[in-house]
């Protein structure tokens, strides 16, 4: 039995990667490179340089390493260049699954895991968003995941795949400094950045309805989530049917309480500068993560202390002080 990885060459795909092979599965990882980093995955599992988007080349793949299963991760994700560029985030990421879906399909493979996002949420006026708070999302990105759920639940009724959507929330964290996030688009290495240039950390609003005024949101370790990728891998082997569930911590963590970890473990502890909100932040974004822990068996360990420390690691590394 082996998975193919999509965007195994990612960020998360790697730390997927290796956390399946470390448990004995086969994995081959695909990654078309436009944002991926070769040198992320261990020198046993082999990275074929493609896209999604090439459904010959996903043909060739499935028949050569004799293909059972996919976790497809391969995507754009970036909000803001998906509201200037819609139509390509809707080509790459619902273009790029349906190409997949076909060759899947037609390959007789059985098993399929989606990387879906708690932006199909939206903001929704809710303590703990639950897999059936209803699905709103307020950007091209979020949309192009939830169509890729529609179309993924689709196909698996069609033609018999089993299927998990993982919708993952604020991830964080690195399992090794090599293998850490490089780019600046998160909360995190958004901090670190400033910090990097002598600049304060800045925070966007502190008049939201939250016991300081900062928005909440749930950050959850790669390293947990790339195991949760495992506990659906193997109910996709021993279960049929399709399953969406919320990856997250099922706590809340503000923005000033983020920041105030950051400065313990950085050493630099400056004030924050209170900007004015962003539009489209939504006060309190929390999973609820009941779900994860009945149908897969899995919560995530680690806290978000642990989530900088190791982020901070890898930005060093990546980046410098
Ligand atoms: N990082 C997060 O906080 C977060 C949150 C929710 C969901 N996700 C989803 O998780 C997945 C992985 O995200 P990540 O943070 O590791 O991002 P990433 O950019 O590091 O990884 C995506 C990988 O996919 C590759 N890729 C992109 N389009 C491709 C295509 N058409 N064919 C082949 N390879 C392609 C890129 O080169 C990259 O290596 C994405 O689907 C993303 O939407 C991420």
């Amino acid at each position: 039995m082996t998975w193919l990885i999509t965007g195994g060459a990612g960020y998360i795909g790697a730390h997927v990667a290796r956390v399946m092979r470390d448990a004995g599965e086969r994995v081959v990882a695909l990654d078309d490179l436009s944002a991926g980093v070769p040198a992320r995955l261990p020198a046993d599992v082999p990275l074929i340089e493609g896209s999604t988007l090439d459904g010959g080349l996903l043909k060739r793949v499935f028949a050569e390493y004799e293909v059972t299963g996919v976790v497809h991760l391969a995507a754009r994700k970036q909000v803001a260049e998906s509201v200037a560029q819609p139509t390509r985030y809707y080509r790459e990421n619902v273009g790029g699954l349906a190409t997949l879906l076909e060759a899947v399909a037609e390959a007789g493979i059985g098993k399929f895991l989606f990387s879906s996002s708690a932006a199909v949420y939206g903001n929704p006026d809710v303590d703990l968003i639950t897999e059936d708070t209803p699905c709103a999302p307020v950007n091209p990105y979020g949309e192009t995941k939830l169509t890729g759920e529609w179309l993924v639940r689709a196909a698996g009724r069609t033609h018999g795949i089993s299927t998990v959507c993982l919708r993952y929330f604020n991830v964080a964290g690195a399992a090794a400094p090599e293998l850490a996030d490089t780019g600046v688009f998160n909360i995190v290495p958004m901090v670190f950045d400033r910090l990097t240039r002598d600049e304060a950390p800045r925070i966007f609003g502190d008049d939201y309805p939250t016991p300081d005024g900062t928005c909440i949101r749930d950050y959850i370790h790669v390293a947990d989530l790339a195991e949760a990728h495992l506990a659906a891998a193997r109910r996709l082997a021993d279960r049929s049917g399709d399953l969406t569930v919320n990856i997250g911590r099922g706590e809340g963590v503000s923005v000033r309480e983020l920041i105030t970890v950051i400065g313990e473990v950085t050493g630099d502890r400056r004030p924050a500068l209170v900007e004015a909100r962003r539009p489209g932040d939504a006060p309190r974004a929390v999973a609820s993560a009941a779900r994860a822990a009945e149908e897969l068996g899995w919560t995530a360990r680690r806290g978000v202390r642990e989530m900088v420390a190791s982020a901070w690691q890898g930005w060093l590394l990546h980046h410098g002080r």
